[in-house]
C-alpha cells in the first residue's frame, strides 16, 4: 500500500501531456472481443483498469499485451466464449462491457456485476432493457452473476429512460451483428461514446449518429481487426485545469481535443481563469482572484460529473458561497468529510453542495474514497498549508497514469510514499 504525501503551497508551471481516454479504453478494449482478427489499439494509458481488462482478456482466451507504453494488442480469434467464472469484474466498472461484446460475438456472455467506484446506486437495468429489446434473455443469480443469452439477435428500438453511457456502449457492442436495424434514443453523447463507435466503425460495424442522442446501428456479418487510436482524456486534462486554477498556476496542456473540453473552459472563464485554445493545446493561466460560481453537473455536453470532486474544492478555496448540484451520480459527495478534515466548510447532501469560502485548508491525512475523490483530495493537498496525507491511493491509480510524476513536472511537491 502506498499512499501520497504532498507539501502545499507550490504554484503550477510548466507543460503536462495527456494521456488516452481511460472511459473510452475501458470500452474499447472489451469491444476487441467483437472480432476474431487482431487489434492495435494506440494512446492507451497505463492504468490500473486497463491492466485488469488485459487479465480478463487472457482469461477468455484471447492473446493481448501491451506492445510499447501507450499500445496494445489483443488478438481475440480463438475466445470461445464471454464467460468470467472469477471474480475480476468486480475490479471496475467496465467490466459490464463484457457482457454486450460477448452477447454480440457469441449470442450469450456471463460474469459478475461490476465493481468500480462507490458513488451511490448505479443500476444496469437500462443495459438490461436493451439486451432484452434485441431478443436476449437476462437473468441475475442471487450472488450477484449475470448471464445473458439469446437464441438470435434482431436488430430493435431502444429508449433509454436514462441516459447512460455505459447503456448506451453497451447496446451497440451487442447490436453490431444483430439482424436488421437497432436505434438507440436518448443515447447519451459523451466523446467517448463516439471514440467506441469510430473504433467499432473501424473494425467494419455500421454505425451512424454517435455523439448526438439517436444512434443507428445496422447490423453486418463481418468485422475485421484494426489499427485504433484513443482519444484524449477529456477528464484526465479537466483535472489539471482545474489544479491549475486552484494554485494560481500557469500551465500548458497538451494533446487534448479542446472542443472537448468546452464545459470546463467556460466554467473556469467564468470564475476568471485565462484560458488560450491552440490546436491540440491549450494553455490555462491564473491573471486576477477567482469568482466562485455554481456548477451543476450534467450528461455531456454538460459539465461532467466526474470533474464534480475537483471543482468542489476549488470553490471552496475562493472567497464567497457558491452550490454545487450533482445531476448524474446518485451519491457523489462521500468525500466532502474528507475535506472537511482539511477544513473545508462544505454542507451536503447526496446531491448538493454549498460552499462556504474562502478555506484556507490544512494538510492532514485523508483518505480517497473512489478515483476523482482521489484527485480532489491531492488538489487540496496542493492548496493546503503544510503536508496533506492521501490515502488509499489505489483507487486513483485505476484512472490517472504516473500522476505524481506529471504534477511533480509542473513543479508540484508530492511524492509518493510506501506505507510501513
Ligand atoms: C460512466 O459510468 C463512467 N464510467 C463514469 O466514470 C462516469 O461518472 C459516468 O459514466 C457518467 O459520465 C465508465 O465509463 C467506465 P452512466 P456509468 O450509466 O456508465 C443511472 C470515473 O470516475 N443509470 O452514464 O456507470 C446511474 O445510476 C467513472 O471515471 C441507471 O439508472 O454511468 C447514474 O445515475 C466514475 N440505469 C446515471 O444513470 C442504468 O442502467 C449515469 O450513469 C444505467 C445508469
Amino acid at each position: 500500500m502506498s499512499k501520497f504525501v504532498i507539501e502545499g503551497g507550490t504554484r503550477l508551471k510548466g507543460k503536462v501531456n495527456i494521456g488516452g481516454f481511460k472511459n473510452a479504453a475501458v470500452a474499447i478494449i472489451p469491444a476487441t472481443l467483437l472480432c476474431p482478427g487482431k487489434c492495435i489499439i494506440e494512446n492507451v494509458p497505463k492504468i490500473q483498469d486497463v491492466k485488469v481488462f488485459l487479465e480478463i482478456l487472457r482469461e477468455l482466451g484471447a492473446e493481448a499485451g501491451y506492445i510499447n507504453d501507450t499500445s496494445l494488442y489483443v488478438d481475440a480469434t480463438n475466445v470461445k466464449n464471454c464467460f468470467l467464472e472469477n471474480g475480476l469484474s468486480k475490479k471496475m466498472r467496465a467490466s459490464y462491457y463484457l457482457l454486450g461484446a460477448g452477447l454480440g460475438r457469441f449470442n450469450s456472455a456471463s460474469s459478475l456485476m461490476p465493481g468500480g467506484c462507490d458513488i451511490g446506486d448505479r443500476p444496469i437495468d437500462q443495459h438490461i432493457k436493451g439486451f432484452e429489446a434485441l431478443g436476449a434473455k437476462v437473468e441475475i443469480t442471487p450472488n450477484g452473476r449475470i448471464h445473458v443469452r439469446a437464441e438470435k439477435l434482431t436488430g430493435a428500438k431502444v429508449y433509454l429512460d436514462v441516459v447512460s453511457v455505459g447503456a448506451t456502449i453497451n447496446i451497440m457492442l451487442a447490436a453490431v451483428y444483430a439482424e436488421g436495424k437497432t436505434i438507440i434514443e436518448n443515447a447519451a453523447k459523451e466523446p467517448h461514446i463516439v471514440d467506441t463507435a469510430n473504433f467499432l466503425n473501424s473494425m467494419g460495424a455500421d454505425i451512424k449518429g454517435a455523439g448526438t442522442d439517436v444512434i443507428r446501428i445496422n447490423g453486418v456479418k463481418n468485422l475485421k481487426g484494426c489499427t485504433y487510436k484513443v482519444i484524449p482524456d477529456q477528464i484526465e486534462a479537466g483535472t489539471y485545469m482545474i489544479a491549475a486554477a486552484a494554485t494560481k498556476g500557469d500551465i500548458i496542456i497538451d494533446d487534448i481535443i479542446p472542443k472537448h473540453m468546452e464545459p470546463i473552459t467556460a466554467k473556469l472563464k467564468e470564475m476568471g481563469m485565462g484560458i488560450e485554445e491552440y490546436g491540440d493545446s491549450m494553455r490555462v493561466y491564473y491573471e486576477d482572484e477567482l469568482v466562485p460560481v455554481n456548477v451543476q453537473t450534467l450528461p455531456y455536453p454538460g459539465f461532467p460529473t466526474d470533474l464534480q470532486q475537483p471543482m468542489t474544492v476549488l470553490l471552496s478555496s475562493l472567497k464567497g458561497e457558491s452550490t454545487v448540484v450533482e445531476g448524474v451520480s446518485e451519491d457523489r459527495f462521500k468525500y466532502v468529510d474528507e475535506l472537511k478534515k482539511m477544513g473545508a466548510c462544505i454542507e451536503f447532501t447526496k446531491k448538493q453542495a454549498k460552499i462556504k469560502g474562502r478555506n484556507n485548508l490544512r494538510g492532514t491525512v485523508v483518505q480517497a474514497t473512489d478515483l476523482r475523490a482521489g484527485a480532489a483530495l491531492i488538489i487540496a493537498g496542493l492548496i493546503a498549508n503544510g503536508l496533506t496525507e492521501v490515502r488509499n491511493i489505489e483507487h486513483i491509480d485505476r484512472g490517472y497514469e504516473h500522476i505524481e510524476n506529471k504534477f511533480m513536472n509542473l513543479g508540484a511537491k508530492i511524492k509518493r510514499v510506501r506505507d510501513e
